[in-house]
């Protein structure tokens, strides 16, 4: 991970050469699914923004790999085409033209084990043309159900072989499993074939920036450590709210749901980062350690826990910022009797010393009021009121406001005297704004990630017992759903509303309430 001590900067912007990062090792980058949507909006804008902010290696080389047939030069044409629509600025011909020039591609289907013969020709090749040192990423942008199968040959193939100082990784993008057993198989699978250090989990949430400034807001300041804690914290409120239907992936969507699509990773991954310790060192093992604890100290949910404190809900039909909506039922590739999840709102409890008794709420869902990522930290109100004239309850929350997307930054809401010849209060808001502050240019999002894995730094990756220990949560709640509990059933909101009234009343219970969304 880039330095945090450094001043902010994006993959995009030129920095203080004291502190710049420096260019990747030299590498080969192996993209399975190289026809796919994840590799031309994501990874290869990526590698672009990469090379014009020069931290790819002068010894790089990006071989696609997928099943349609395809020349060198036809994949080469088609990922500058993919620039010029997804590029996150407007791209510089020569930075293309010399990246796509290290581009080749492998046609071949992913259980051949011809496939990976033709491979290990091309790597070959790569490592004599371009000087790679034999060091390869294996990145997967493919469907789950291949994850295995792909780390397989790769193995029989004798490609994820570390010798001679030569690296060997494999990336994987979520989902990582659909249930704990699940990921425990995958995992197991996996550690079969390689070292946990040679895989690399990737949870996009981590490459924002604004998800990397939780660990600096708290631990490179001395003001907001000393009040995080049960002594001070009431609650704590974590969103993440799409406008966002489920678009053209229904089917996908449809056997997963709003729980398993986000909660375990992302949601878990704001939780982890707001709730662990400091960590001893700021190396990828230490903080990773901090993070699974502060995920194992979430109270395991008992079936009657799941009816009490989880909500899950499905859209209806509604207006979406003006715009008629359908309902989740009727989008494409969903069963039109589907009790799949859209949004999911639970109450957890973290038993250790630092959080015990101060509830942590997550919501997500899709089709809501508006986007918005955030955490609330909501601070105990003052003990009692001192001005007459405005009653303690009265009184403004102290609130602490981090702004994930959009509008990236964080406030701090307080109490201040209204002018006036008597004492009364009002809310005031101290804001700060990323935008204002740093001249970052738009990435998106997986230039760090992608770095990290080339520099073999793992302080954003998820290890194996992170992973599981999301799920480990999470499964109680599917169990109960899977066994149709009553109390568990499934809710409903109007698309574009601020979700289901049985959330409104999870928080209403406690004599607290959610934020708005819009
Ligand atoms: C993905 C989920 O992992 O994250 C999507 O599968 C979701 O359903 C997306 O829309 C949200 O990501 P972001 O970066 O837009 O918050």
């Amino acid at each position: 991970m880039m330095d945090v001590a450094a001043p902010p900067r994006s993959a995009g912007e030129s920095a203080d050469p004291q502190t710049a990062p420096r260019p990747a090792d030299p590498c080969a980058f192996v993209i399975f699914g190289a026809a796919g949507d994840l590799t031309k909006r994501l990874l290869v804008p990526a590698l672009y923004n990469l090379a014009a902010a020069r931290l790819l290696p002068k010894e790089f080389a990006v071989i696609g790999v997928a099943r349609g047939e395809m020349s060198d030069d036809a994949f080469r044409a088609r990922m500058g085409e993919a620039l010029r629509e997804f590029a996150t600025s407007a791209p510089s011909d020569e930075v293309v033209r010399d990246l796509t020039g290290r581009f080749s591609y492998v046609r071949g289907d992913f259980d051949d084990p011809n496939t990976y013969r033709v491979l290990g020709d091309k790597l070959s090749a790569a490592e004599r043309s371009r000087g790679t040192n034999g060091n390869c990423l294996f990145y997967l942008a493919t469907p789950p159900s291949v994850f295995t199968l792909v780390a397989e040959r790769l193995a029989e193939a004798r490609l994820l072989r570390q010798e001679d100082e030569r690296w060997r990784r494999l990336v994987i993008e979520k989902p990582f499993g659909t249930d704990l057993a699940s990921a425990r198989e995958l995992d197991r699978r996996l550690l079969g074939l390689l070292a946990e250090n040679q895989i690399y989990r990737i949870d996009h949430y981590l490459g924002k920036e604004t998800v990397q400034n939780i660990m600096v807001l708290r631990f490179a300041n001395g003001l907001f450590e000393p009040l995080w804690s049960r002594d001070h914290i009431d609650h704590v409120q974590i969103t993440v709210a799409e406008t966002l239907s489920v678009e053209n992936r229904g089917k996908f969507y449809d056997q997963t749901g709003a729980l398993r699509d986000m909660v375990p990773n992302h949601l878990f991954q704001l939780l982890a980062l707001t709730a662990m310790e400091p960590p001893a060192h700021f190396e990828a093992d230490a903080v990773r350690t901090e993070k699974a604890k502060a995920v194992k100290a979430i109270r395991p949910l008992t079936p009657d826990d799941v009816c009490a404190n989880v909500v899950r809900a499905q859209y209806r039909a509604g207006t979406i910022a003006d715009r008629r909506a359908a309902a989740y039922r009727e989008e494409r590739g969903v069963d039109p009797r589907s009790m799949t999840e859209s949004y999911v709102a639970i109450r957890l409890d973290i038993d250790n010393w630092r959080w015990a008794g101060v509830p942590f709420y997550l919501r997500t869902g899709k089709a809501l009021a508006g986007r918005r990522t955030e955490i609330a930290i909501k601070f105990k109100t003052a003990p009692f009121a001192l001005f007459r004239n405005t009653p303690v309850e009265h009184l403004a929350q102290n609130l602490l406001v981090l702004r994930i997307q959009p509008d990236e930054g964080a406030s701090l809401q307080f109490n201040a005297k209204t002018p006036g010849p008597e004492i009364y209060t009002g809310g005031v808001r101290m804001d700060f704004k990323y935008a204002d502050y740093f001249d970052a240019a738009p990435n998106t999002g997986y230039e760090t990630l992608i770095y990290d894995c080339m520099i073999g730094d793992a302080t954003l990756f998820q290890r194996a017992d992170n992973i599981e220990s999301g799920w480990r949560v999470v499964q109680p709640i599917l169990d109960a759903w899977r066994e149709g509990r009553d109390c568990a059933d499934l809710t409903w909101y109007a698309a574009g509303s601020e979700g289901p009234q049985e959330a409104e009343d999870l928080l209403a219970r406690d004599g607290r309430a959610w934020r708005k969304i819009e």
